[in-house]
């Protein structure tokens, strides 16, 4: 069964992952069970090479304080209301919403996201596309919800998180509204809401 478990102060030990890959391609690992790194200091990325050690790097978040509070965003749209729920800190800064629907989600305007701007096909294909959970939909009497795909993998996005789609993780979900199936995991150690990614690499600007 295909499994992650961050270890303390150390990487993430994953096990029976049948796809993992970069933006570039497939990675054939050479090993069934392996370390993936999570202080964003191997020299042999994304395997963990020891270097956390040398590091210092700590799993913990401490006394950080995260956004975890859901916000949503209701519109009329063709008809039907339609919310939108947002975790910001499940958010990895990812940019597929603007990418595919800035009309809706432009963080540049006040409120970011506005549902009416766009058609509910539209904005459920970005939902189903945010790689983070962050984003919910409900259409009419719906209650909030991600959409889900069946793959099953681990993609390692550049300069950013791994991406992880229906793969069990042995850690709490934290942020309210998260997707226990498709989730992002910190790659450069300096998330404040480890494992998971909180957007921190954007905002420092990390680089592979
Ligand atoms: S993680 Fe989701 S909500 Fe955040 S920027 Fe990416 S697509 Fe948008
Ligand atoms: S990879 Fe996103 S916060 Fe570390």
């Amino acid at each position: 069964m295909a499994k992650i478990t961050p270890k303390e102060d150390g990487p993430l030990i994953v096990q029976g992952i049948p796809n993992l890959r970069t933006n570039v391609g497939a990675i054939e690992p050479d090993k069934p069970a392996y370390g993936l790194c999570r202080c964003g200091q191997s020299k042999n990325k994304p395997f963990c090479d020891g270097s956390h050690v040398a590091a210092g790097f700590k799993s913990g978040n401490g006394d950080a304080e995260i956004r975890n509070t859901p916000i949503s965003y209701s519109g009329n749209v063709e008809g039907q209301q339609v919310t939108v729920s947002y975790t910001p800190v499940l958010c990895g800064h990812i940019a597929e919403c603007q990418r595919l629907q800035l009309s809706v989600f432009d963080p540049s305007k006040k409120p970011w996201i506005k549902p009416e701007n766009g058609s509910l096909e539209g904005i459920k294909s970005v939902v189903a596309a945010c790689p983070s959970g962050a984003l919910r939909i409900a259409v009419g009497d719906e209650v909030e919800h991600h959409v889900d795909s069946d793959d099953v993998s681990v993609s390692i996005s550049k300069n950013g998180p791994y991406v992880v789609k229906n793969v069990e993780l042995a850690a709490e979900f934290n942020g309210l509204g998260a997707s226990e199936k498709e989730f992002i995991l910190c790659r450069c150690g300096q998330s404040k809401n480890k494992p998971f990614c909180d957007g921190t690499h954007h905002d420092v600007n990390w680089q592979d």
